[in-house]
């Protein structure tokens, strides 16, 4: 079999490159070692940056996320129990949509179906055969049968635990990474959220997060030891920490009930470097982990999606390699700020144990700075909604 691109991974970045090069008639084959419903059942955040939301809907899948999306022009901050808001869009003239990630790969995944593109679930043992030459390969295998499919390139879309980034030589990649002594603890609930807003709290007993995903289903995260397990926390246990680290007024409106998810998600910030290998391009989780802080796990995603599919569609249009040779430094370069971001946001809000009395009292300072300063609110609001690509 022959395709022109190969895509590991039917997660949000694979399905919305698979749509752009498809709207560009660039034929595409999609391989995902899980069943289509594992997929669709995972927990993920749900911020969207414009420029996301412009590539959604540039693949056609952004009907339902016009339609059900919540437009946020800002965010709370929440220290000593005083809501703090940052106005994004009067700061920056641009806005975020809350729409989950689970709904963004499913109207991506219903798109794909529509246009009769190609996914292989649960292909399994997936392996990328001769990269650095002009015809790569990918083999799989499913049903106990063994599939390979020639391609003029792979991506991979395969996140943090792919084969892809592992085809790459170790002397050829240069990796990065930060680990975080904490989790997030998140809970997802029937209830109708605390607030219009996302309220960030750092607390002395630990950070803690309002977020939603509709105007009735509503997100909570908390700071927990990195050791815990999700199974030590009763619906009961979480909602009496959540309260004791929120202001009374948020308590008085919090509407409690019974998880319909509860999971505990290690901090990371990881970065491979480059993104390119011969004819196998890393996009997503693939090649850079950030922890949720800054809500740009998914935008980042996106990026680089955007990036790609413009160097992929120039390529086949015009024969031109030059973005396919800008590519992984077009990207990090966005990916660099958004870690930086990422770590920023994580360093501020969090109780980091065995923190020093010096880092409080400096985190402290970070705080109250930027409370009372417009430039750094204006800071906090250029990268929450977005850099440009
Ligand atoms: N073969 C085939 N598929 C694979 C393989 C493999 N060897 N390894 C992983 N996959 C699949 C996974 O099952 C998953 O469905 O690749 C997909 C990767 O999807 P994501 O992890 O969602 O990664 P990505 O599409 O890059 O999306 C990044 O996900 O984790 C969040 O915060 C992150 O929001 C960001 C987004
Ligand atoms: C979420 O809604 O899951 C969410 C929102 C903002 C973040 C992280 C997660 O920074």
């Amino acid at each position: 079999m022959r395709t022109q691109v190969v895509i590991i991974g039917s997660g949000p970045a694979g399905l919305l490159l698979g749509q752009l090069l498809h709207k560009s008639g660039i034929d595409t084959i999609i391989l995902e070692q899980k069943p289509k419903d594992y997929v669709l059942g995972r927990i993920r955040a749900g911020v969207l940056e414009q420029g996301t939301v412009a590539l959604i809907e540039e693949a056609g899948a952004g009907v339902r996320l016009r339609h059900e999306g919540l437009i946020h022009d800002g965010t709370e901050i929440e220290f000593g129990g005083i809501r703090h808001r940052i106005d994004f869009k009067g700061l920056t003239g641009k806005s975020v949509i809350i729409y989950g990630q689970t709904e963004v790969t499913r109207d991506l995944m219903d798109v794909r179906e529509a246009c009769g593109a190609p996914t292989v679930y649960e292909a399994l043992d997936v392996g990328i055969h001769d990269i650095e030459s002009e015809s790569p390969s990918v083999r799989w295998s499913a049903d106990g049968k063994k599939f390979a499919i020639d391609c003029d390139y792979v991506v991979g879309c395969d996140g943090f635990h792919g084969v892809s980034r592992q085809t790459i030589p170790a002397t050829r990649l240069q990796t990065y990474e930060r680990a975080y002594p904490f989790g997030w603890l998140g809970i997802l609930v029937e209830k109708p959220p605390v607030s219009e807003e996302l309220i960030y709290v750092n607390h002395e007993r630990g950070f803690a997060l309002c977020s939603m995903r509709s105007r009735t289903r509503s997100r909570y995260y908390l700071q927990c030891p990195i050791e815990e397990h999700a199974e030590d926390w009763t619906d009961d246990r979480f909602w009496e920490e959540l309260t004791r680290r929120l202001d009374p007024q948020a308590v008085s409106k919090l509407q409690t009930g019974p998880s319909i998810e509860k999971s505990l998600a290690p901090l990371r910030s990881f970065v491979a470097e480059p993104m390119r290998f011969g004819r196998l391009f890393l996009a997503g989780d693939a090649a850079h982990i950030v922890p949720p802080t800054g809500a740009k796990g998914l935008n980042l995603a996106a990026s680089d999606v955007g990036i790609l599919s413009r160097a992929l569609i120039e390529r086949y249009k015009t024969n031109s390699d030059a973005g396919l040779d800008s590519y992984s430094q077009r990207a990090l370069a966005r990916i660099w700020k958004a870690e930086r971001f990422s770590w920023q946001m994580t360093q501020l809000l969090h109780l980091v144990p065995d923190a020093s009395g010096f880092d409080r009292k400096l985190q402290v300072a970070g705080l109250e700075y930027l409370f009372k300063s417009t430039a750094a609110q204006t800071a906090l609001a250029e990268n929450y909604v977005g850099l440009p690509y």
